[in-house]
């Protein structure tokens, strides 16, 4: 964790300049004690006080959804009478001022600030004077971090969701290319039955949808607004939830004052939407690294994706197939932080629950960087054709085809099918040869009843095209289902 104070946004690009150079101690607008406090206070908090106590370092991620949160609230106070609309232009128009400032790197943090809230508050009112004051009427830091960071949760998840779609557009795109190309399909890594490669990619895109559609899942749960529950009890001022609740982009108001600041169920959700989806890369990666090894050859990673060893010559190390495949560990372990975090907490807010946003925006750093990786991974991934053939036919691969072709054509039943295979098969492997090496006269031998024909089915080809059923590996199959996939992306607008 000790890398992450940096914004982990995967959409705003800004943010890195608006961190720059900056520490988050300053001599400009700190004062000696925290004045958000206050008069309770008269010393300053000490060293150690502040470090653990300041969020800072990481929350000023959430700068731009502090902002909007903070003019939502602000329009709400004035269309209700609660604040004059000469402060609430002040403030507004204060507050566009800082998210520039912000955004263009020109903004001091300060850590005896404690956290973004206050950075923005205080900063506001050095520039507007006594009117910043009246921003925080009907809120409280408790519902103003936990609307912040539901709306950065919100971002992020249409973010993850592009990059997402993106992936399944460059697999679905492999897949339609080479639907046709013949692999060996395994169970237990051992060679099972052939399958094709087009279907092999399309497997990941299914996945990859239900990645999607978990997301999305908890996108819809955690659209409604905590703004106005204020510290825990609500409000007794006449606040329009409703009309905060819109400005923001969220289906409704939370609709319990004591839930809408305590809870971050929506925080742990979307990191085990993403732990999952983590380690579905990671099965992928997983599979380059075997593929693209020296003993299998199946395919070749561009030169863009992998690296030189500094002293064996011959080598092209899958870094970053194995990098992905690694950080489901980070990902995997802000979600068990987190809900180490919140487990036994009474209810309402606690400090505790500032140990939310770090570890969750690196998640999602760590996150987006794994997606944009085997992005473009596969888009450069080239299989290796003649191998992946050749693999395909060995270790008996068509001996279901023969048992079938039993089944089929001589009636015998499924389970003395599987035996006569079976010792046809260890005919073979005492002979060292494949299934249809094995002479035609030795397999009658063991089953009379054999003809010609047999040798039809024992060819990878012929078994990978007979795979008709739904969800078969046939490449005709193989071809529909990517088109379909490629017609649904490009209608949600990922051509
Ligand atoms: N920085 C705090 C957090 O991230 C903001 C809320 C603080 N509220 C409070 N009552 N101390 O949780």
């Amino acid at each position: 964790m000790s890398s992450s104070t940096e914004a982990p946004n995967p959409t705003d690009k800004p943010q890195k300049s608006a961190e720059q150079g900056r520490e988050t101690t300053d001599t400009q607008t700190a004062p000696s004690s925290n004045t958000m406090w206050g008069g309770r206070f008269s010393s300053g908090p000490d060293a150690i006080m502040e470090e653990i106590n300041a969020s800072i370092g990481f929350d000023k991620a959430l700068f731009r959804q502090d902002i909007a949160g903070s003019k939502a609230h602000a329009a709400m106070l004035a269309h209700q009478g609660i604040v004059s609309k000469e402060d609430v232009a002040k403030i507004d128009h204060g507050l566009n001022t800082i998210l520039r400032e912000i955004e263009s790197g020109q903004f001091t943090f300060s850590r005896q600030l404690e956290d973004i809230h206050m950075n923005v508050e205080s900063r506001l009112r050095e520039l507007i004077g006594d009117a910043a004051g009246r921003l925080h009427t009907a809120r409280s830091r408790n519902d103003q971090v936990a609307t912040d960071f539901k709306l950065w949760v919100r971002d992020t998840i249409d973010a993850v969701d592009g990059a997402l779609a993106g992936l399944q557009k460059v697999l679905a795109d492999k897949a339609l290319e080479h639907a046709a190309v013949i692999m060996p399909g395994f169970t237990h890594l051992q060679s099972a039955q052939p399958v094709t490669f087009g279907h092999h990619m399309l497997a990941y895109v299914e996945m990859i949808a239900r990645d999607r559609s978990r997301f999305a899942d908890a996108r819809k749960r955690l659209n409604e607004c905590p703004l106005g529950a204020a510290a825990l009890a609500g409000t007794s001022f006449p606040i329009d939830r409703e009309m905060t609740a819109d400005a923001l982009g969220f289906d409704r108001p939370t609709a319990n004052s004591l839930d809408s600041v305590a809870d971050r169920d929506f925080a742990l959700e979307v990191l085990s939407a993403a732990s999952i989806s983590a380690m579905h890369l990671s099965r992928l990666a997983e599979e380059l690294v075997i593929w693209s090894s020296a003993q299998f050859q199946f395919v070749r990673l561009s030169d863009k994706f992998s690296t030189g060893s500094s002293i064996m010559p011959q080598k092209r190390n899958p870094d970053a197939a194995e990098l992905v495949r690694a950080k489901i560990g980070r990902i995997n372990g802000a979600y068990q932080a987190l809900m180490m975090v919140m487990k036994g907490l009474p209810l309402t807010y606690s400090k505790d629950m500032q140990e939310d946003k770090e570890q969750t925006f690196d998640a999602f750093n760590a996150f987006s960087l794994i997606v944009a990786a085997m992005s473009g991974m596969m888009a450069d991934l080239e299989p290796n054709e003649k191998n992946l053939l050749k693999a395909a036919g060995s270790g008996y691969a068509t001996a279901t085809d023969l048992a079938d072709w039993l089944v089929r054509v001589l009636n015998l039943p499924f389970r003395d099918a599987h035996h006569v295979t079976g010792r046809i098969v260890a005919l073979a492997e005492s002979k060292g040869v494949d299934l249809h090496k094995v002479p035609l006269g030795e397999m009658q031998d063991i089953e009379p009843g054999i003809t010609e024909d047999l040798m039809d089915v024992l060819s990878v080809r012929k078994s990978v095209m007979s795979r008709v059923s739904y969800g078969g590996t046939a490449p005709a199959n193989v071809r529909k289902q990517a088109k379909r996939w490629l017609r649904t992306l490009k209608r949600e607008g990922f051509a």
